[in-house]
């Protein structure tokens, strides 16, 4: 790839995910808020070094999703503000240095949302075809098979107007039919009331799945019997989903999109990145568009869906690299709210290398809060869990709410996130005394300041923020190596995955400068020739120019 000069916010930048509920709550009901985001912005942007915010739903909900299930697009549910505190938030992020970016959710609404409403009441309501309402068969069954994401059918028998409506997640979240043009030109009101405000980007919610079969098709079943996803969800699985979203015409709707976000980018470069869960990797590059036309960014879950070994890291990131069109934008993520947490996953060692890998790899960083600590998932007891997807499809560990526990801020009670004599919404974590973020900014060794370091590192280098990449070959099995550089800089990046120690050679590059270790222990001058990566060791290291 060749090094790309004058990158934009979002290219250079790394996003850092806020999930409100769980960062900070300062009006003592136990659940964060918009002010709890105001009141940290000098810990992100100076304290931590990351670049934009994106923000998981604010507006109006019943929480039967938490945020998710969107009662009214254009205000902000009580639990967290007001648009006077998002106003506010906005201002000072921007002076804090910081982009704000929203969830836009188009795929679905709450079925308390007045449109759902006013389209269930009656079939000659002016919004009925707002969402997509089928006949039932003739022996009353629903009109295909289609299964909801998060268990049971797709379908939803409304009694009163005697047709089904179709939900590709919670019955309370009823799909809107985009192949209706008063939708979209209704969902892009939305997008240019929150541009007009100031926001810089779009975090598009379940965006391939605006678009389903025009003839709702039965998907056809999955003969391998593997994963839809990248784990197991039971019923889910038995069908291939070919039908019931990622249809074609899901591209048009995007070009607009972008126009739209390109006639607001004059003065401000406004961006969406989409989240797209899809695994082959030409179907899901489509979503830039042919012409890089379309989103900003798909999201790229692909470290999320590959075993943790270096081999099966390189190949990702080289099939990532072979894939992209010039003008096409790489993004990594480690986790979200949706995911198992990064060192859970792969344990506190390699958390530390995983966390390297994603801030030098080529393209955007989107880091999920609490990862700068190495917050595991916090178990949940049967009776805490909130989640609705593991309450409709329990036992199989499909549960989010481990992952969106507390952000843990000191070692005071439930951690510093909310009042001492308030139950937070969620458990604190049973470790978050010993792990959090005032004492790891004292722990010279933590993986805050680890993050720190190599968020300050990203911030500084040419090579790291928008250089090419090349994979460094010839290196032991169990290592990633790669090198990121532009004309000016060159840095290589060394990633032991295994816990023995492991010899580099990179003498073909002459000398080397150590820059940082996930160890956080040495700098300086190294035998290029032989590096020796200590078990679980992640290095980054500046090449020396000849002289
Ligand atoms: C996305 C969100 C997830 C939500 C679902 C339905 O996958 O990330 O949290 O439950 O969409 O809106
Ligand atoms: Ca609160």
């Amino acid at each position: 790839m060749t090094p790309t000069q004058n990158t934009l916010w979002w290219q250079r930048g790394v996003i850092y995910q806020i999930y409100p509920r769980s960062f900070v709550d300062t009006n003592g009901d136990g659940i964060g808020d918009l002010p709890g985001v105001i009141e940290r912005l000098s810990y992100l942007s100076d304290t931590l070094g990351v670049d934009a915010i994106w923000l998981s739903p604010i507006y109006p909900s019943p929480m039967q999703d938490f945020g998710y299930d969107v009662a009214n697009y254009t205000d902000i549910d009580p639990l967290f503000g007001d648009l006077a505190t998002f106003d506010r938030l906005l201002v000072a992020a921007h002076q804090h240095g910081l982009k704000v970016i929203i969830d836009w959710v188009p795929n679905h609404t709450s079925d308390q949302h007045p449109w759902f409403r006013e389209s269930r009441s009656s079939h000659s309501s002016s919004r009925r075809d707002w969402y997509v309402w089928r006949d039932p068969k003739a022996d009353g069954a629903p009109p295909n098979n289609w299964l909801s994401f998060f268990g049971g059918p797709a379908w939803t028998w409304d009694a009163a107007t005697e047709q089904y409506y179709l939900h590709s997640f919670l019955s309370c979240m009823p799909d809107l039919n985009w192949r209706n043009p008063d939708v979209q030109s209704a969902m892009f009101d939305i997008v240019r009331f929150w541009l007009d405000r100031g926001v810089d980007g779009l975090r598009i919610d379940t965006a391939h799945y605006i678009m389903k079969d025009r003839d709702l098709r039965d998907n056809p079943p999955n003969p391998a019997q593997g994963y839809a996803m990248h784990r197991a969800m039971g019923d889910y699985d038995s069908q291939l989903h070919l039908y019931d979203k990622g249809d074609p015409d899901v591209h048009a709707i995007f070009r607009d999109l972008r126009r739209l976000l390109d006639d607001y980018s004059h003065e401000q470069p406004r961006m969406a990145i989409g989240e797209i869960h899809i695994y082959d990797w030409p179907t899901w590059a489509g979503y830039y568009g042919q012409h890089s036309d379309e989103l900003h960014m798909p999201y790229n879950f692909g470290l999320l869906n590959i075993p943790w070994e270096a081999q099966a890291v390189r190949r990702l990131v080289e099939t990532l690299e072979a894939t992209l069109a010039p003008n096409d934008w790489p993004n990594y993520v480690l986790g979200n709210h949706d995911e198992p947490r990064i060192a859970s996953r792969v344990g506190a060692a390699q958390a530390q290398v995983a966390l390297l890998l994603l801030l030098t790899l080529r393209g955007t960083p989107t880091l999920y809060y609490g990862d700068e600590l190495g917050m595991e998932n916090t178990p949940i007891a049967p009776d805490q869990v909130q989640d609705p997807w593991e309450r409709n499809v329990p036992g199989l560990g499909l549960g989010r709410d481990g992952e969106r526990t507390p952000m843990q801020w000191t070692n005071e009670p439930h951690a510093g996130f909310c009042p001492p004599d308030v139950a937070p919404w969620l458990p604190v974590a049973p470790y978050a005394a010993t792990m959090n973020v005032a004492r790891q900014l004292q722990e010279p060794h933590s993986m805050l300041s680890l993050t720190r370091q190599a968020l300050a590192l990203r911030r500084t280098s040419e090579a790291l923020g928008s250089g090419g990449y090349q994979t460094v070959a010839n290196t032991p099995d169990d290592c990633f190596v790669y090198l990121r550089d532009t004309a000016q800089e060159q840095m290589v990046i060394a990633l032991n995955f295994s816990n023995e120690a492991r010899d580099i050679d990179l003498s073909k590059f002459g000398a080397a400068m150590l820059a940082l270790s996930t160890y956080l222990d040495r700098s300086g001058s190294v035998d290029a020739a032989s590096l020796t990566l200590r078990p679980n060791e992640g290095c980054v290291l500046r090449i020396e120019a000849e002289r």
